[in-house]
């Protein structure tokens, strides 16, 4: 059959009239075919599935009870826009309170987002002209990189390696790209190394940021679920206010991924200009959902409880890991085991497997094991949410 006249209208940035006929198949595609084929040869046994930073546990009671109230309230019905104080002011007190992160102004310096992702996909339109170059790491979540793209820009990606202890080497990228770059996202704890950022390696990114005109985003989507001692915010950096701003989110630390919350707090002119271009893209987060999530973050200790059940699987799973030897640290935060895959494995059948990449370990694993985990990110890496 002929295509319609719709296929010649696809945008260049999603593939123009190229649109839909990749026939490459995309790497989640392929966990999820492989899924399929092992959970066919084997119906009676169960899939052990550690491939999606997804919590595996509801919302805790009270905070769906505060959303079930809020929801039955009418002054809450309406378009959020950019509105809703008292989450913003809730979001200031968790910074000071598990942060340690005093005087953010809640109206001037916090902004709601429809997650972390939506921040990610907004911010690009504040700062990205064509031509401009964002600073992103990789391994890494690329979805601020994507939408600069979008916008024209181009991205230069920073090796996150076990060498750099996953911190990107900034003074390693080359000075014309320094020159074309006005932003640097950061996430830490890292998806998916795992890694945690330190005091030392944040002033360090301030003081690249203002030699070179750069505005920092630091992505801190598991910064509450830390193992020990309280997370490590980027804004805790003297100076970090004037050059950036920190993603935060609901949804892994309380459980909440469905709910579509988090903020946007920092430097002032950033959170505005984020404002703006948000107020053209959504109306805002139910109220009922921000208020329910206001009560959330007043109450860290749900985070501990929820980051002790991660470290307490880190714990068991580094340990089996390890006793059949492989090399796995337990990282300070996060849910993120990222390990180095074996070179060849021998299945039940006393086959014995080569893997030339963590894909095909990925795959091995999935067929042969029924354990499904993350993507192949880096060639002899793997890693896991627990
Ligand atoms: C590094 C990172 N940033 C942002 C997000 C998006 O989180 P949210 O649910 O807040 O949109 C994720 C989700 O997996 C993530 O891993």
């Amino acid at each position: 059959m002929a295509d319609s006249y719709i296929q010649n209208l696809f945008a260049e940035r999603i593939g123009g009239k190229y649109y839909g006929k990749d026939t490459a198949i995309y790497k989640f595609e392929k966990i999820k075919r492989a899924k399929r084929a092992a959970l066919a040869a084997n119906p009676s046994a169960e899939l052990i599935d550690m491939g999606v930073g997804e919590p595996d546990e509801m919302a805790f009671p009270n905070c769906v009870q505060k959303l079930a109230e809020e929801s039955a309230k009418p002054e809450n019905r309406i378009y959020a826009d950019n509105g809703g104080s008292e989450y913003k002011a809730a979001a200031a007190r968790w910074m000071k309170n598990v942060c340690g992160v005093e005087g953010i102004d809640p109206e001037t310096e916090v902004m709601h987002s429809i997650g972390s992702k939506g921040a990610l996909t907004v911010l690009p339109h504040c700062f990205i002209n064509p031509g401009d170059v964002a600073l992103m790491t990789t391994p890494g979540y690329p979805v601020y990189g994507t939408h600069s793209k979008y916008l024209g820009g181009t991205v230069y990606n920073l090796a996150l390696t076990e060498k750099n202890n996953f911190l990107p080497d900034i003074d390693g990228i080359p000075a014309d790209v320094v020159k074309k770059s006005k932003s640097l996202v950061i996430n830490y704890p890292n998806n998916p190394t795992g890694a945690s950022a330190t005091p030392e390696f944040f002033a360090k990114v301030v003081a690249f940021a203002k030699k070179h005109n750069i505005i920092v985003i630091h992505d801190a989507a598991y910064a509450a679920l830390v193992f020990e001692g309280r997370p490590l915010s980027f804004l805790a950096t003297p100076g970090a206010k004037d050059i950036g701003v920190e993603l935060h989110s609901m949804s892994k630390g309380f459980n909440m991924t469905g709910w579509r919350l988090g903020f946007v707090v920092g430097n002032p002119l950033i959170v505005k200009s984020y404002g703006d271009v948000k107020d053209n893209s959504d109306s805002g987060q139910f109220l009922a959902i921000q208020k329910a999530c206001a009560f959330a973050l007043d109450h860290p200790e749900i985070t501990a409880e929820i980051a002790q059940k991660y470290s307490r699987r880190m714990d068991g799973i580094v340990g089996i890991l390890n006793k059949h030897g492989f090399k796995a640290k337990k990282p300070k935060g996060s849910f993120f085991l990222y390990v180095p895959c074996p070179k060849a494995a021998t299945g039940k059948d006393g086959k014995r497997t080569a893997f030339e990449k963590a894909e095909d370990f990925s795959q091995w694993l999935i067929t042969n094991a029924l354990i499904a985990r993350c993507r192949g990110m880096m060639p002899a890496r793997s890693c896991a949410s627990v």
